[in-house]
């Protein structure tokens, strides 16, 4: 197999250590197993990128931005995380809304059963929720009266094939070294085109890639430009 050297010449290899040291420790921690009841009831995402959500949500710098939260189980992790940091954030996040069915957790109304999982798990407070389609004007407005450029430490894209057409959207509220989770890089279906988007952010120096966890979750950083 050929090993891709996008790492070793693009992201500190120490850092990408520090990463993966930082998580195998907080698989053994209390933080994990709060989390695998947030996964158990709302998160189709793999534990270790529910950890990582939460501990960049914790240790990043500024606010958090969140695409396709679902019924909140990223939403509450990052939430945990920020409440939990030295310093105060906000976190937004935007959801289409409608139904869904799923071999775990299906849902006849996103919107209903998101704000209902944030309510039980006691972050409902902490979460400025946004309901519509991420490139609608309505939405792209809505997220600009509460983030400004260069606002944003975590950026989760968790939504369709298509984050690009978010980072076009939202790039510029992103500060320079902002975590990304972006979901689907591998994988069925929505992942071929998401993943050639990915690879040629990193191609253009706009993310640098620090992993690739769970299931098919893609972790990096964005660089200003
Ligand atoms: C795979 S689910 C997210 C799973 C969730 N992050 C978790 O922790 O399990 C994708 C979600 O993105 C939403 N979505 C898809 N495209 C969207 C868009 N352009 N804007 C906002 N939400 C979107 C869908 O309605 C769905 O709820």
């Amino acid at each position: 197999m050929k090993v891709s050297n996008a790492v070793s010449t693009s992201a500190d290899l120490n850092e990408v250590l520090e990463l993966l040291r930082t998580l195998m420790e907080y698989r053994s921690s209390d933080v994990r197993q709060r989390l695998e009841k947030v996964g158990r009831a709302a998160s189709m995402l793999h534990m270790d990128v529910l950890l990582l959500i939460y501990h960049f949500a914790r240790f990043s710098e500024d606010n958090i931005l969140e695409i396709g939260p679902y019924i909140g189980g990223s939403t509450v992790a990052a939430a945990f995380g920020a409440r939990e940091s030295a310093t105060s954030k906000k976190i937004v996040s935007i959801e289409a809304g409608g139904r869904l069915k799923h071999f775990r957790l299906s849902s006849s109304n996103i919107i209903k059963d998101l704000k209902k999982n944030l309510a039980r798990f006691g972050v409902a407070e902490e979460v400025t929720l946004i309901t519509g389609r991420s490139y609608d004007e309505a939405t792209i407005s809505d997220v600009r009266k509460r983030l400004t450029s260069g606002d944003v430490g975590l950026f989760v894209f968790d939504a369709d094939n298509n984050v690009r057409r978010d980072l076009d959207c939202y790039g510029d509220l992103l500060n320079d070294g902002c975590w990304l989770v972006i979901d689907d890089y591998f994988g069925p279906a929505k992942a071929a085109p998401l993943r050639a988007q990915v690879d040629a952010l990193v191609a253009e120096g706009q993310l640098v890639p620090f992993g690739y966890y769970g299931w098919g979750t893609w972790v990096g950083q964005w660089r200003r430009k």
